[in-house]
């Protein structure tokens, strides 16, 4: 049986985010001790296609494969902002992947920068789910304009745009810009699963940017990878559609991160 902290440890190696998108963010590989019978194995085989299939079409699905004590529920999503040659890109890896990198798990979990998929043996959806995350954050400390000032435009920020990710018909993404100063903007992204609830996708959100002081204090990025949502703001553009003089830059190589886990 694999403990957390075989988790935490395996994960730790991740620590230092490389930018390209084909790489996953991070992973989750849960409890294998619940796999009782090979069934589970083929359900989830034939579960990975349509999560594909949906997500490539949809932008977002859930579904489930087998019956009884073998069935498998899945969930894919792809970022609200993201083209949709790029989320079938992203969920094709994902599902490329996640078998390799969670081959005896009947809960896995891969987060990509544009695309997210989770599968388990337990029926997980409308539930908040933070029990599991991982912060990365820019080592970089805000320097202009001031900490003070930048914290209070952040939160402004973040208030602005879960507003926005409840909103119906916002399929659970919030984003915009914020001029700092003459130099300096400020870009931010918020996005829920989209089998949350308005309620749901609040307490995420909120869970996430009530740890920014504890995992993100005063950094000049940072970005939060959970099952329910995602969030991320930098001082550079990173969502889509760009601005005409705006281009999507690699993520500098100085982000590290903390992991999360109450098991
Ligand atoms: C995982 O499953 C593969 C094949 O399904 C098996 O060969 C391998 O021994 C298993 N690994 C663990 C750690 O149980
Ligand atoms: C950022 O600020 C923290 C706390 O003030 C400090 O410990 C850290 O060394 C700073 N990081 C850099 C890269 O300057």
């Amino acid at each position: 049986m694999r403990s957390p902290i075989y988790h935490f440890l395996f994960l730790f190696f991740l620590c230092i985010w490389i930018a390209e998108s084909e790489d996953p963010s991070g992973q989750f590989c849960g409890d294998s001790t619940k796999i009782k019978n090979t069934e589970i194995y083929k359900n989830i085989d034939s579960l990975l296609p349509k999560l594909v299939l949906g997500t490539s079409q949809y932008g977002f699905i859930t579904t489930s494969y087998g019956k009884g004590e073998s069935q498998v529920y899945g969930l894919a999503q792809c970022r609200g902002d993201v083209s949709s040659e790029d989320c079938s890109t992203c969920i094709q890896d994902a599902a490329n992947e996640i078998r390799k990198r969670c081959p005896n798990q009947s809960d896995s979990r891969i987060w990509y920068e544009y695309c997210f998929l989770r599968y388990s043996i337990q029926n997980f959806f409308g539930q908040v789910d933070t029990g599991f995350g991982i912060y990365y954050y820019n080592v970089q400390n805000v320097t202009d304009p001031d900490p003070d000032t930048f914290n209070k435009e952040l939160g402004a920020l973040m208030d602005k745009i879960s507003s926005d990710a409840i909103m119906p018909g916002n399929k659970g993404l919030g984003k915009a810009k914020t001029k700092l100063t003459p130099f300096n903007t400020l870009y931010g992204l918020v996005q829920c699963t989209r089998d949350l609830s308005k309620q749901g996708c609040a307490e995420c959100l909120s869970i996430a940017i009530g740890n920014f002081p504890t995992f993100c204090n005063d950094k000049k990025g940072c970005r939060v990878l959970y099952s329910s949502c995602y969030l991320r703001y930098e001082l550079y553009p990173f969502y889509f559609p760009l601005d005409s003089q705006e281009s999507i830059v690699g993520a500098p190589m100085n982000y590290h991160s903390t992991i999360v886990y109450k098991p």
